[in-house]
């Protein structure tokens, strides 16, 4: 059986660009093999320094995890932390990383020049995402292009580590999903947090229709004919819309007679509609922290299991046990 992992950071509140992006493909790959799934909550600390902060966030992603389908009977959904070994194994790839590897990251230098200050948990990153990925032996892990470094430092690092212990470590494929690799942020750039331009998706009604109303349009009058094929609204409505619905709302630009405040009001709508037994879901399980919590110490002893499997051989193979 395939198995499947991918790990979420707790940074923020989930938005439309984490959960196409991310979540949902999880979610999707729950039913078609093993899944692994972990809050990357070692990770957060490289650029969260809040303790209530990060734990406010910690408890989210797994709320909005869960209320959006991640299935604990299918997937192992755990923290990061639980399973102390991934710094164990993080400490003894560092010794097979080349500087070089990680000095070529694009995505530490990305976040310096967001203005993240440089710190060697940061610099070191993408080893403790190689030790996440080769401790619980993941053949496919699907992330956004973004990490697609990431999966080819994941690769050296293994490919290194067996050329000295012997073959120790599977080499893990990345599953990148183009079609979804860049949703559209209010402004029109890529959504990020990083850019301010989100639009979460467990926000109160009123907030939603504030954020969607802000979406960034030109000053084209309502009777004038619009161009779809650059708009914000037509790119983000297509996530949710049947087909008929976007066509539509793409004759509707091109004919003009209706204003971006209508179009706006369609978009709002459907994603008020679809998110909404996701919303009630999660407002039940914030109501039963004690189910959470529950599913993730499930999870972790799990997770432990296989790690411990893993370490077993990794702590043979340099010789630090007989
Ligand atoms: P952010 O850019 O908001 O900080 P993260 O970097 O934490 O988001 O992303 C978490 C996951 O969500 C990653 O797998 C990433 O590829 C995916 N993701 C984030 N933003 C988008 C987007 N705009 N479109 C598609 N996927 C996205
Ligand atoms: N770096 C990933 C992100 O920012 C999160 C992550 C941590 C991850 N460890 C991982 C993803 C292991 C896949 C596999 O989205």
């Amino acid at each position: 059986m395939i198995r499947y992992l991918t790990g979420f950071q707790p940074t923020g509140a989930l938005h439309i660009g984490n959960y196409f992006g991310a979540l949902r493909p999880a979610i999707e790959l729950q039913e078609k093999g093993e899944a692994f799934y972990f809050i990357a909550d070692y990770h957060a600390l490289t650029t969260i320094d809040e303790p209530k902060v990060l734990r406010e966030y910690i408890h989210g992603v797994a709320i909005d995890s869960l209320a959006c389908g991640l299935d604990p009977a299918k997937a192992c959904f755990f923290r990061q932390s639980d399973v102390p070994a991934v710094t164990e194994l993080t400490w003894i790839l560092s010794n097979v990383t080349p500087m070089g590897l990680l000095e070529r990251s694009h995505s530490y230098k990305d976040k310096l020049a967001h203005g993240i200050p440089p710190s060697h948990g940061l610099f070191t990153y993408p080893v403790l995402m190689a030790a996440d990925i080769l401790l619980y032996e993941s053949d496919v892990v699907p992330v956004g292009k973004d990490q697609k470094q990431h999966l080819e430092i994941t690769r050296d690092i293994a490919i290194k580590f067996n050329e000295r212990y012997g073959d120790v470590f599977k080499l893990p494929e990345p599953s990148i999903r183009e079609e979804v690799s860049t949703i559209l942020g209010l402004d029109g750039q890529k959504m990020s947090k990083s850019y301010g331009n989100t639009i979460e998706l467990f926000l109160p009604e009123k907030a939603l229709r504030k954020k969607i109303m802000g979406i960034v349009t030109d000053s084209t009058p309502v009777e004038a004919p619009k161009d779809p094929t650059k708009s914000t609204i037509v790119s983000l409505y297509r996530l949710f819309a049947t087909p008929e619905l976007v066509a539509s709302m793409e004759n509707d630009f091109r004919t003009g007679g209706v204003g971006y405040g209508e179009f706006k009001n369609r978009l709002f709508e459907i994603i008020r509609e679809r998110f909404s037994p996701m919303r009630e879901r999660r407002a039940e399980l914030e109501a039963d922290t004690g189910y959470v919590h529950r599913v993730l110490a499930d999870g972790a002893s799990r997770a432990r299991e296989v790690a411990e499997r893993t370490m077993t051989r990794v702590r043979r193979a340099i010789g630090v046990v007989a």
